[in-house]
């Protein structure tokens, strides 16, 4: 219930428009402009840097206190005292789970870990050096052609049941990729392991050598995945609400959503960080670097760095750094010319005014690639375990979107185009 009201006057008309206001448990309140459209009016608000497209309750950020919350949690202590499958029950159902629902969860994930057989035969159209993005897309896009058996998108039952199947085959798919792209066979699925541990094997196990999973590098990548899990009304995050609200099938869905990640400006970030340090190469070469970034006619951006919501810290910046040094030293390349030149980078913004006015502070996205790398991660998998991770927020958003009375999302626009005119007669 609105127990607050803005009122609007506007040039020409002779009326004071009142719209609702509502308040949300916390964070800014917001003012419903729906009564706009009987007057003939619309809100302009491209980016959507001021629009909320939705209520939830499952994501809170506060961008100026650097300040993240899953169901109410803090980002930073989620990261030190729970684990992945912890969160992706807590975003999926609202509280955290007991020891006997986390080990039902668990189990039932572990259960749904392989993918249907015919699938692989999927990765066999593609090159061996097709972008594993591109193969994300297709293959998680092509499960919607397996699973027919929950596609009842007003079914709760149905909804679950995609949940976990996604939850848990993005691990297989995603180290599927990696194995196609150099030629070794897919590793099955061991459910006896951890999920970041299982993840690991997938990636780096072969049927011809044991492989001993190193315990610190699996909970580097739980927390990697831990980080990245959920982060509110995001690109990707809205482009599954919006091909959600379509009625479209989950699968699919997620497919948008990984589409929408791939990008420089999004989840392809930790791509473009680690190409971006690489390309830096040195520590002499960062002042052109910087010049380059602060330069109005350069399109050139500092990648890692800045974000639309983050106008302080970002939170899970703070914790990849730890995490970042935890894995360094433990494999003992503490002196990695990579980490110097971003370290060196990220003092540098810092202290120069340009990034200090803008509000331009490292993005979880600036450490997660040296760590990655640091595990022996290739660089075009980076944004690839982004969607790993990103997709429990996204089906929760899809889940929570289907759960309560909806209609389909349909922006309008300032049109700028020609005016009406005639076709012209035939000569
Ligand atoms: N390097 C240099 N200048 C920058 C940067 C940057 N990384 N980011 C923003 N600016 C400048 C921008 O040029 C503009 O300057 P001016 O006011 O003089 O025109 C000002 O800062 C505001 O930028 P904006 O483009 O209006 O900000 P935005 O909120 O639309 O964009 C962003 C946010 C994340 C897309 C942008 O900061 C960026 O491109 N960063 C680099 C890419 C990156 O690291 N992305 C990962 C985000 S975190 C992972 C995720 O959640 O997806």
């Amino acid at each position: 219930m609105a127990d607050k009201k803005a009122r609007l006057t506007v040039d020409g008309l002779d009326e004071v428009i009142e719209l609702p206001v509502y308040s949300g448990t916390i964070g800014p309140d917001v003012i419903d402009v729906r009564p706009l459209t009987g007057k003939g009016l619309f809100t302009y608000d491209p980016g959507f840097v001021s629009t909320a497209a939705c209520d939830s309750s499952i994501t809170y950020i506060d961008g100026d206190k650097g300040v993240l919350l899953h169901r109410g949690y803090p980002i930073e202590q989620l990261a030190e005292n729970s684990h992945y499958l912890e969160v992706c029950y807590l975003l999926l159902n609202g509280e955290l789970p007991t020891k006997a629902e986390l080990e039902k969860f668990t189990y039932t994930i572990s259960n749904h870990t392989m993918v249907h057989e015919q699938l692989s035969q999927f990765f066999k159209g593609f090159r061996r050096d097709a972008h594993p993005m591109a193969i994300m897309c297709g293959v998680v896009g092509a499960l919607s052609a397996f699973y027919h058996d929950s596609l009842d998108i007003n079914n709760a039952d149905h909804r679950e049941v995609c949940a976990y199947r996604l939850i848990a085959k993005m691990p297989t798919l995603a180290a599927m990729c990696y194995k196609y792209s150099i030629g070794q066979p897919f590793m099955h699925p061991r459910n006896k392991l951890g999920y970041a541990e299982n993840f690991l094997q997938m990636m780096f196990a072969t049927p011809c050598d044991d492989y001993e999973v190193n315990p610190i590098l699996a909970r580097a990548m739980d927390r990697i995945f831990t980080l990245h899990a959920d982060h509110e009304q995001n690109a990707s995050t809205s482009t599954v609400r919006l091909a959600g609200s379509s009625g479209a099938n989950p699968f699919a869905c997620i497919a948008a959503g990984i589409a929408a990640l791939w990008g420089p400006a999004h989840g392809g970030a930790n791509e473009a960080v680690l190409s971006m340090l690489e390309e830096i190469g040195d520590e002499a070469n960062i002042p052109e670097f910087i010049a380059k970034a602060k330069d109005p006619d350069d399109n050139f951006r500092l990648m890692g760095f800045g974000h639309r919501v983050y106008r302080n810290f970002d939170p899970r910046a703070k914790v990849m750094k730890k995490t970042c040094d935890e894995v360094l030293s433990e494999l003992g390349i503490e002196n990695d010319p990579l980490l110097k030149i971003a370290k060196r980078l990220e003092e540098i913004a810092l202290e120069d005014p340009y990034f200090v006015e803008r509000k331009l502070y490292p993005n979880v996205d600036f450490y997660s690639g040296i760590i990655l790398k640091a595990i022996g991660i290739p660089t075009s998998m980076f944004t690839v375990i982004f969607a790993l991770s990103r997709t429990i927020g996204w089906i929760s958003h899809w889940n929570e979107f289907h759960s309560s009375p909806n209609r389909i999302g349909r922006p309008r626009q300032l049109y700028t185009g020609a005016e009406m005119r005639d076709y012209p007669a035939k000569k």
